[in-house]
């Protein structure tokens, strides 16, 4: 668990890049800005073992001792993210094949194969150093396991990912029959007869792709393997520190989706993430709240950490734009109201050499004469100032929405009934609608207990495409125990495994839950389609019929005319609507609004501005030029 009764401020700290006679400015400095936390040799690998076996810790040693005398506790690092150059020369299959059969080199960072056991085994042993050596420092707060998995090469298709695949296989299905009838191999010719006969989807011919429960099960492969790398290090830092947290940061962004944070969360001490805004979107302060909502709804409503944002411009996107003034202390004061304990950044001194050169920092290359310098500082001073925030999970909302990796995953894959759909626009789509009306959100899976469920009196379900029986059922009681659903089209369309349930498309959930009957989908033409209350459907149209639900607006002008294309079914006093379009921001915010007002639901801030409770502490934010005047209905 995080420790309560403070915040964190800080971030990545790299001394390695520097000469001594920094370090010791870097402390005066991190005091002066009320820095408490750094995160330490996350990519120190090469200066720790620089050859097989030979660790060097004098530079680490000296660099704990001075932050601690200065009194800045460490995020302890395991060093593991980036492998040295001796070890990808002596065992260049330690480095990943991409997809199209492409062995990755060295030079970038993680090139690493999950599934090598060459790389577990040196991993193993740097931690292993580490660990023994410092789980006693009195520096050390927590543990900081490799970074950010899976971000940029997490799936890998060499030879020992398929040797891997193939016993996570075994482990998964109880013979290759049900293997055979689960991806629906008599399709194409595709049945194997021999465990040794299966392949990791690679490239196939033009026009055609990998089966897709071979595709999907790969990505929960991935997943799994590479949390398994986690578990590793975990368990050998546990061995010698039993008291302080391990964590391992996560990428809660709009279009990072390789691994399933809902089980690693499971595996934590506690949750903490990295988020970078996208800087040309005037309204990236929601997609900032939609990430910290979904933190917090890993770490199951409870306190998380921001361990890595920017101070100002980051340096990969097409153009870096710098944060205008304010802007960073209004994200900061977003991600500490939707939970994080602390404010946390990617690095202390910006780099003055290697890609991340033109990436800011809390020191920027100009020095702490600087607007950013002085911003931070100023943000420390609130931070410290407010040390029982920390003590408050955010308030619970009233609206859950279920955000699920698996639904993402099928949703990417090729030979859809339309190649338009993303289910992360989608979601963001919602988060948005509802953030500018002034609903705030919660985040579940779509394996969400019937419990979990009933916490909540609206559950959103944009496009959970698939569900198995015992999840279906979940949302049956909880609709049957007074909960209130929208469900979207293109959902609980297949079982765990792609097959299609079959008599009506969304399975029991839209037929016999939302009453709705749907044959055909009908894909929207550009320009095509209108509703009958005036909203605006995109992209989506189906050829459906009531079934014990009432019409609140039909297709119009589209293939499918007089077909339901909103819909309400009242079950003793719950409501189930199903919404069978996409609607375009404007609309899906009517559609919303509609919905709350009648379910009571509360709407406070909204437009440009938010407010968020985290127990006695209120905050409101405005992210608009002018003044605002907050409203509450
Ligand atoms: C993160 C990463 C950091 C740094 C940062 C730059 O993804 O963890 O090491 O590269 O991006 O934005």
């Amino acid at each position: 668990m995080l420790n309560l009764g403070k915040l964190h401020f800080g971030g990545d700290y790299n001394p390695e890049q520097w000469p001594k006679e920094v370090w010791k400015q870097d402390i005066e400095l991190m005091q002066k800005a009320g820095v408490n936390l750094v995160s330490l040799g996350i990519f120190s690998w090469a200066k720790i073992e620089r050859r097989d076996g030979e660790y060097h810790f004098d530079w680490l040693d000296e660099a704990m001792q001075l932050l601690h005398e200065g009194g800045i506790s460490v995020d302890m690092a395991t060093a593991t993210a980036s492998p040295p150059a001796w070890l990808v020369k002596a065992h260049p299959e330690v480095q990943p094949v991409n997809f199209d059969g492409v062995r990755l080199s060295h030079g970038g960072r993680q090139h690493y194969c999950a599934a090598s056991g060459v790389y577990r085994e040196k991993a193993a042993a740097l931690v292993d150093q580490i660990a023994s050596r410092y789980a006693s420092h009195p520096a050390v707060v927590m543990w900081h396991v490799n970074n950010e998995y899976g971000c940029h090469a997490p799936y890998c298709f060499c030879e020992n990912s398929r040797q891997a695949f193939i016993k996570w296989l075994q482990e998964r299905y109880s013979s290759l029959d049900e293997l055979n009838a689960s991806w629906g191999t008599d399709f194409w010719s595709q049945r194997y007869y021999e465990w040794d006969e299966l392949v990791v989807p690679k490239r196939t011919p033009d026009g055609t792709h990998p089966n897709p429960g071979q595709q999907i099960d790969f990505k929960r492969f991935t997943n799994d393997v590479t949390l398994e790398l986690f578990k590793m290090e975990r368990d050998i830092i546990k061995r010698y520190d039993s008291v302080h947290p391990v964590t391992t940061n996560f990428m809660s962004m709009k279009f990072t989706y390789a691994m399933d944070y809902w089980k690693w969360a499971k595996e934590m001490d506690f949750v903490s993430t990295d988020h970078y805004l996208a800087q040309h979107d005037p309204q990236n302060h929601i997609d900032l709240a939609q990430q910290a909502d979904l933190t917090r709804g890993f770490a199951n409503g409870q306190q998380w950490l921001l361990m890595e944002h920017s101070t100002s411009a980051v340096n990969w996107q097409p153009r870096n734009y710098a944060k205008t003034p304010g802007q960073e202390l209004r994200n900061s004061a977003s991600f500490v109201s939707r939970g994080s304990q602390g404010v946390m950044y990617f690095q202390w001194r910006q780099s003055q050499a290697g890609s991340e050169r033109f990436h800011s920092a809390l020191v920027p290359h100009a020095g702490e004469d600087t607007r950013v310098y002085r911003e931070i500082a100023e943000l420390g001073a609130w931070l410290k100032e407010n040390p029982e925030v920390a003590n408050h999970p955010t308030d619970r909302a009233q609206v859950a929405m279920i955000y699920d990796y698996e639904q993402f995953w099928a949703l990417m894959q090729a030979n859809l009934p339309t190649q338009d759909l993303s289910y992360a626009e989608t979601v963001a789509k919602w988060y948005r609608a509802l953030w500018e009306l002034g609903i705030r959100v919660d985040f579940l899976p779509a394996d969400a207990s019937k419990a979990d469920l009933s916490a909540y009196k609206l559950v959103l379900m944009p496009m959970v495409h698939m569900l198995s029986e015992a999840e279906e059922q979940a949302y049956h009681d909880y609709v049957a125990d007074g909960g209130n659903l929208v469900v979207s089209y293109f959902s609980n369309i297949s079982d765990r495994t792609l097959r299609v349930k079959l008599g009506g498309y969304g399975g029991k959930l839209v037929r016999e839950l939302a009453g709705v009957y749907v044959e055909e989908f009908y894909p929207l033409r550009e320009g095509q389609g209108e509703l009958s209350n005036g909203l605006k459907p995109e992209l989506w149209s189906e050829l459906s019929r009531l079934e014990g639900a009432k019409a609140i607006a039909t297709f119009k002008s589209s293939d499918v005319d007089g077909s339901p294309a909103l819909t309400v079914r009242e079950v003793g006093d719950s409501k189930v609507w199903y919404q069978g379009t996409e609607l375009k921001l404007g609309s899906q915010k009517k559609f919303f609004k509609d919905i709350a007002s009648t379910l009571g639901i509360d709407m406070e801030g909204g437009d440009e501005s938010e407010v968020v409770r985290r127990g006695p502490y209120v905050f409101t934010i405005n992210h608009a030029k002018n003044k605002v005047s907050l409203k509450k209905s």
